[in-house]
This record gives structure tokens, sequence and C-alpha cells, in this order.
């Protein structure tokens, strides 16, 4: 007897269970459309390779306007075009020509800051002064300025 009151009563919550379930998703339960899924706001259905236009500056040095960095750590991004000085080799590197220390100033550029130089002494005790073969291949830190609108907004600092 109460074995069989026990199942009635479990039946009866699957039914009012299933009931109110489904009255839920048919009465206004919100529905998320294909585009609303991801940051790219296309169906993930298809596959859409294009990706946006990235610009970057077409102006040479000296007209370029320095971006506020993000933390004291960060190296800073390059607010003049690359392209004529791109690729940096073994034996050329273009960055150094206005770049080193010794240049920098008259040209009107950051100089290279003294934690890119190599630590070493020459056996007389002289400093050597040659950029660490690490910090060499300059665009693999330092990236150009980028006009991007991004998807969704970096408040990193902000808050
Ligand atoms: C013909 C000289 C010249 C050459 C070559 C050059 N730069 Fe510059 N660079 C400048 C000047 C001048 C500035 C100051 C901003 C401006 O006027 O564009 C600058 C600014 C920068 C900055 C920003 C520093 C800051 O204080 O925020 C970075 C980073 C930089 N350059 C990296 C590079 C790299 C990497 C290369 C090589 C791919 C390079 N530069 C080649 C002259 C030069
Ligand atoms: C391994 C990464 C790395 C590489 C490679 C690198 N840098 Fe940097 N750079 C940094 C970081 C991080 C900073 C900011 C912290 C600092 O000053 O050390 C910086 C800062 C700078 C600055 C700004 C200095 C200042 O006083 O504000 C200049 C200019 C610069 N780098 C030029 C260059 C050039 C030119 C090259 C290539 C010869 C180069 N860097 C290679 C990481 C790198």
């Amino acid at each position: 007897m109460l074995k069989q009151s026990i199942s009635v009563f479990i039946g009866t919550m699957i039914v009012v269970g299933s009931v109110l379930y489904m009255s839920g998703t048919i009465a206004g339960e919100k529905t998320i459309a294909p585009e609303e899924i991801g940051i790219r706001k296309q169906t993930v259905f298809t596959e859409n390779t294009q990706v946006p236009e990235v610009k970057y500056p077409d102006t040479p040095p000296g007209t370029g306007k320095t971006l506020s960095r993000a933390y004291p750590t960060v190296p800073p991004q390059i607010p003049h075009s690359i392209k004529d000085f791109l690729p940096i080799t073994a034996k050329e590197n273009a960055c150094l020509n206005c770049h080193m220390p010794d240049v920098a100033k008259t040209v009107g550029a950051t100089p290279i800051p003294p934690s890119h130089f190599q630590r070493r002494f020459s056996k007389t005790g002289k400093p050597i002064y040659k950029i660490a073969g690490a910090n060499y291949y300059c665009v693999s830190c330092h990236v150009p300025q980028a006009n991007v609108e991004p998807p969704i907004e970096n408040v990193f600092g902000k808050q």
C-alpha cells in the first residue's frame, strides 16, 4: 500500500514537473540566435575567414605620436612605419641606426633603454656596449600601433 502511494506520488511529480518545464520554455523563455553566441556577431554555422583590416602607421619616423604605456614594463608600440626597416637580419638592423643611445637624441627617437644591453665586461674591464641577443630582434616585442576597433572594450587599467 505504502509502495503504491510512493510510486503514484513520484509519477505525479514527473508529470507536474514536465508540464512546468514545457510551459516555461514555450511561454517566453529567451532563445539565443546563432549570431549572438560569439564575439564576431556572425552565425556559428558558417565560417567567415575574412579578418577585419588592421591599419598600421604608414608615416615615416619623426611624425608619429607615442602612446602612453598601459603599465611600466610593457614594450612601447612603434608609432611609425617599419616597412623600410624590415627584415631585421644578423647583419642589418635598421632600428639601431636611430635608436642607439648615442644617435637617438639627434634624430628625436627614444633611446634604447639600458635593459636591452648586454651586461658584460671585456677582459680589460671595459663595459661591452652591445644589444643583448634576446633584445636584437626588436619586432618580437615591439609592434606598430594599429588602428583597430576592438569588439569588446579593453578596460585594463581603467577599473
Ligand atoms: C629613421 C629613424 C628611425 C628608425 C630607422 C626607426 N625608428 Fe623608431 N622612432 C624614431 C623616432 C623619431 C621616434 C619618435 C616618434 C616618431 O617621431 O615617430 C621613434 C619611436 C619609436 C618607438 C616608440 C618609443 C616610445 O617612447 O614610445 C618605438 C618602440 C620604436 N620607434 C621602435 C622602432 C623599431 C622596432 C624600429 C625598427 C623596426 C625603428 N623604431 C626604426 C626613429 C626611428
Ligand atoms: C624581449 C622583448 C624586447 C625586445 C626584443 C626589444 N625590446 Fe625594447 N622594450 C621592451 C620592454 C619590455 C620595454 C619597456 C621596459 C624597459 O624599458 O626595459 C622596452 C622599451 C623600449 C624603448 C623605450 C625606452 C624608454 O626609455 O622608454 C625603446 C626605444 C625600445 N625598447 C627599443 C627597442 C629596439 C630598437 C629594439 C631592437 C634592437 C628592442 N627595443 C627590442 C622589450 C623588448
